[in-house]
C-alpha cells in the first residue's frame, strides 16, 4: 500500500525540461532515499511531491495525512524566534497558544535544540542551529510522511549522525513513511529502506537499490561496504560520482 505516488510525472521552467518521466511510490513506513547529481531536479520533485509545485505533466497521489517538509535551507521566518518558527505550523491549524510552545519545546528537545536558545530569532543562530528548528518544525505536528531535502548539510559530523539516528528512530516509532534527498550516499545507507536515483536533468529515474536489513539495524561497517560497492562496482551510481561536485561521503 503506496502512501505517495508520482505517475509520470515531468516539470519544466521556462521551456527547460528537468524531470521526465518519474514514477516513483514510497509504502507506508517507507524511507526512501533520492539521490543524483546536482541540479538534476531532486528539489523540484520533492516540490512537486509534497505539493507545493504542481506539476506539468503526470499525477500526483498522497495517500497520508499530513506531511511535514525540512526544505534545502531552513527558510524559517526572520521576525519569528526558535519557539515561534517550530510552533508555526501548530499556529496554522489554530492550537492554542500554551499547548503550542509546550509541543515546540518537545520537538525542540527531540533535535537537540537548547531550550536557552528558543527565545534568539534566526539571525542569531548559526547554520546547524537553524537547521534543526527547521526539522523541529517538520515534525511538531506529528506527520505521517516527511519531505527531507538534504537537511543535515550544515551540521558538523557528529551532530549530523545523531540527526539520522533521530529520523530512523522517529519514522519506527511514529511509523512515518519518508522521501529523503540526500548527496551523502553514507547517509542515504544508513537511514533508508530504498535508494532511487535520479538521472541527470530531464532523463527520469535511473533505477533503484533496495538495501538489507532495517534502517537503525545496519552496522557501521556494512554501510561503509555497501556504499563502496555502490561506488566501485555499480553503473548505477557512476554519473553521481562522475557529474556531482560535491563530496559523496
Ligand atoms: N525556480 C526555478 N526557475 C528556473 N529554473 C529552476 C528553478 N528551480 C530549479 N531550476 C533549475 O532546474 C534544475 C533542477 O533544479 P533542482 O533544484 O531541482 O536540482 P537539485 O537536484 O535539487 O540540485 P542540488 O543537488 O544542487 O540541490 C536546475 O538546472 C535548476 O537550475
Ligand atoms: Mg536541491
Amino acid at each position: 500500500m503506496s502512501v505517495l505516488q508520482l505517475r509520470d510525472v515531468g516539470h519544466s521552467y521556462f521551456g527547460r525540461t528537468v524531470l521526465d518521466g518519474i514514477d516513483l511510490s514510497v509504502a507506508r513506513g517507507e524511507v526512501v532515499a533520492l539521490v543524483g547529481p546536482s541540479g538534476c531536479g531532486k528539489s523540484t520533485l520533492v516540490h512537486v511531491a509534497a505539493g507545493v509545485m504542481e506539476p506539468r505533466r503526470g499525477r500526483v497521489e498522497r495517500a497520508y495525512a499530513r506531511h511535514g517538509m525540512v526544505f534545502q535551507g531552513p527558510r524559517l521566518l526572520p521576525w519569528a524566534t526558535a519557539l515561534d518558527n517550530i510552533a508555526y505550523p501548530l499556529r496554522i491549524s489554530g492550537m492554542r497558544r500554551g499547548e503550542r510552545a509546550q509541543r515546540a519545546r518537545a520537538a525542540a528537545e527531540r533535535v537537540a535544540f537548547d531550550r536557552a536558545d528558543l527565545g534568539k530569532f534566526p539571525v542569531e543562530l548559526s547554520g546547524g542551529m537553524q537547521q534543526r528548528v527547521a526539522i523541529a518544525r517538520a515534525l511538531v505536528a506529528e506527520p505521517d510522511f516527511l519531505f527531507f531535502d538534504e537537511p543535515f548539510t550544515a551540521l558538523d559530523a557528529a551532530l549530523k549522525r545523531r540527526m539520522q539516528d533521530l529520523v530512523i528512530d522517529a519514522s519506527r516509532a511514529a511509523h512515518f513513511a519518508a522521501l529523503f534527498v540526500t548527496h551523502d550516499l553514507i547517509e542515504a545507507a544508513r537511514i533508508a529502506h530504498r535508494i532511487l536515483v535520479l538521472d541527470v536533468a530531464g532523463r527520469g529515474v535511473a533505477g533503484e537499490r533496495r538495501l538489507d536489513g532495517e534502517p537503525g539495524a545496519r552496522e557501521d561497517r556494512a554501510v561503509f561496504e555497501t556504499v563502496q560497492s555502490f561506488l566501485k562496482g555499480d553503473p548505477l551510481f557512476r554519473h553521481i560520482h562522475d557529474v556531482d561536485e560535491r563530496r559523496v561521503a
